[in-house]
């Protein structure tokens, strides 16, 4: 081989492996693209508890799972069958849970959110371990007072519901505003629901309305006046500031609480159900993610 020769080989050679190493990294980087663009697409889900008994015993079941905290919210993100999985811990009350539940939606982007844990019934019909499926949740402290006097004393049976989603204008003047505002539960989360409902053996599981408020009922006539006037089949603190919120962003959205208590039929307070509530939610989101991940 002349030196001319030699050199044109060598040159070639070298072109050769470039173009070679070239489409091996174009084909690599595109396999890469295609894995983050199938991530990108899986949101997560989120189930919210307030409790450390209400979500920790969820987190526990995700595989992966790492903890992240904001503010005093904390987010065990996992996953569950390969899908994304975050248990929120929100705390309890209607405050923790409208703040979570915006944290998570604009922080995570979540494909759906799952507010559940204990309640208290009002629906004379329903035990505890029984499970409310929150067709429809509502703020059962969105009140007006009607107008008395001094000395006309106070008459909560009076009390008129009030919907903040009216109007932007006031709610206290507006008589349009008075009326219950309910927020409907997802269709495809409640079929979900519906669809593994057998493999709940505690007690069971029903169609109903959540209600919620930033108070614990023991007075029956109290409870017994929101079940007839708001159709309440429970009570609990969360639900249906996480709906508003979900609402707000279009994010489906179901309240899943099982019974703890029911004062209406002197059901004894029992902490036991929260893990069984869990243990049926997490039969839920199975469901959900084979539905979502065969569309
Ligand atoms: N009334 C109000 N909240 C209740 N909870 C359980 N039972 C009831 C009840 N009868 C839940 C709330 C809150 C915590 C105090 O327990 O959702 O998280």
């Amino acid at each position: 081989m002349t030196t001319r020769m030699f050199e044109k080989f060598t040159t070639l050679t070298l072109i050769s492996v470039l173009v070679v190493s070239v489409f091996a990294g174009c084909s690599s980087s595109t396999e890469s693209g295609a894995e983050a663009a199938k991530e990108k697409k899986q949101q997560p889900i989120i189930v919210q508890g307030p409790m450390p008994i209400e979500a920790e015993e969820f987190a526990g079941k995700l595989d992966d799972v790492k903890e992240e905290k904001s503010g005093s919210f904390v987010f065990y993100k996992g996953t569950l069958d390969g899908y994304p999985v975050i248990v929120t811990k929100t705390g309890k009350g209607m405050e923790n849970t409208a703040a979570a539940t915006a944290v998570a939606i604009e922080k995570y982007d979540p494909i759906a959110i799952i507010n559940q844990g204990t309640s208290g019934g009002h629906d004379p019909e329903l035990h505890v371990f029984d499970i409310v499926l929150g067709e429809r949740t509502v703020n059962l402290g969105s009140l007006k007072t009607p107008n008395k006097e001094k000395g006309e004393g106070i008459h909560p049976t009076e009390w008129i519901p009030m919907d903040l989603m009216a109007s932007e204008g006031s709610a206290g003047e507006d008589p349009d505003a008075e009326n219950i505002r309910y927020f409907e539960g997802d269709k495809d989360l409640l079929a979900a629901a519906h669809a593994v409902k057998d493999t709940y053996t505690k007690g069971k599981i029903v169609n109903g309305t959540i209600g919620s408020a930033d108070v614990w009922n023991n007075e029956v006539d109290r409870i017994n006046w929101f079940h007839k006037n708001f159709g309440s089949s429970v009570e609990e603190m969360e639900g249906a500031a996480g709906a508003q919120i979900a609402k707000a962003y279009d994010v489906p959205f179901l309240g899943i609480r099982v019974l703890s208590n029911n004062k209406v039929n002197d059901g004894e307070y029992n902490p036991d159900t929260a893990e069984a509530n869990q243990e049926y939610v997490y039969e839920v989101v199975k469901q959900y993610i084979s539905m979502t991940t065969e569309k």
